[in-house]
């Protein structure tokens, strides 16, 4: 299977990366479409498969199709490549916010599978939700969750306004646990540790918890009667959470990121 990736930017080296490094895909069916000279040029000198600066030279070949630039630029690649492309070809999107169905009109083709992956993908443990049109068959749904499977998790959502809603919880998530875990690194400086020892703490405190989430089936209540003790220090620390509403404040930030989301969507 050929694979062309449109767009030599962050998530587009990305994927080319983990393709190859997981060894799902081989350099020799690898091609990358990038619009910059520049980029091409240093894109070129990196061992990831053939570079091409001209869509006619590479997009009529590929059995799939990604589709790595930024959403702005869409509606320019969908005019320059539309007469390249064919209908027994795959595209996969993680372009935010561009419908299936606007990528479908666009290029005049049907097999579209729309991903929403997030920035650890770049470590290989993003979380991707992904969604699919019917003309998609489930021997390239699989080839394709297969592909995203080496740059983290995935979940398939068969509603596509679900994609939405994944932007806003694991797509825009990595940002909300960096906002809380700066908070809880400026609280230990004000107790008096350095930077990087604040950063130290509050990393492997971070890493340490998710890792022990993740490798039970305990639920995070569980785990919080297991920290908390009666008139103990994390009880006195959630009781402010709690009296400050920031559990909803973080409920309340996710819904206006899934309000974003779905009003982007619609322009
Ligand atoms: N970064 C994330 O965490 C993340 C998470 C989820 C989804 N996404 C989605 O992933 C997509 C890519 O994001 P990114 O951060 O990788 O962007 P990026 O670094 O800007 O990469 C996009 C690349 O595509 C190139 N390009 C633009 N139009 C092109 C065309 N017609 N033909 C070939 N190449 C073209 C751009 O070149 P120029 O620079 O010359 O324009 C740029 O090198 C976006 O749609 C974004 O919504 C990103």
């Amino acid at each position: 299977m050929k694979i062309l990736i449109i767009g030599g930017g962050n998530m587009g080296m990305t994927y080319a990366q983990s393709f190859l490094r997981s060894h799902i895909a081989e350099k020799e069916n690898m091609m990358i479409l990038e619009k910059s000279p520049e980029k091409a040029d240093e894109l070129s000198k990196k061992d990831i498969g053939a570079v091409y600066g001209k869509p006619e030279d590479c997009v009529p070949t590929a059995d799939l199709i990604i589709l790595a630039v930024k959403p702005q630029d869409s509606a320019a690649l969908f005019g320059v490549i539309r007469h390249l492309v064919h209908p027994q070809q795959v595209f996969l999107s993680i372009m935010a916010g561009v419908k299936m169905e606007s990528i479908a009109k666009g290029l005049g083709v049907e097999k579209v599978i729309r991903a929403m992956p997030n920035l650890p993908a770049q470590i290989g443990m993003g979380m991707t939700a992904f969604s699919s049109s019917d003309e998609v068959t489930r021997i390239e749904l699989v080839t394709v969750q297969n592909l995203l499977n080496t740059t983290g998790k995935t979940l398939y959502v068969a509603n596509e306004s679900l994609i939405d809603a994944a932007t806003a919880i694991s797509g825009s998530g990595p940002a909300y646990v960096w906002f809380f875990m700066r908070s809880l690194m400026e609280a230990a400086r004000e107790m008096g540790f350095s930077m990087s020892e604040a950063e130290l703490l509050v990393g492997q405190t971070f890493l340490g918890a998710t890792e022990l989430y993740n490798a039970t089936n305990v639920s995070c209540d569980t785990w919080i009667e297991r920290v908390c003790s009666r008139g103990g220090t994390t009880e006195a620390a959630l009781n402010t959470y709690l009296n400050n509403a920031v559990r909803a404040d973080i409920i309340e930030g996710a819904m206006a990121a899934l309000n974003r989301a779905e009003e982007l969507g619609r322009n």
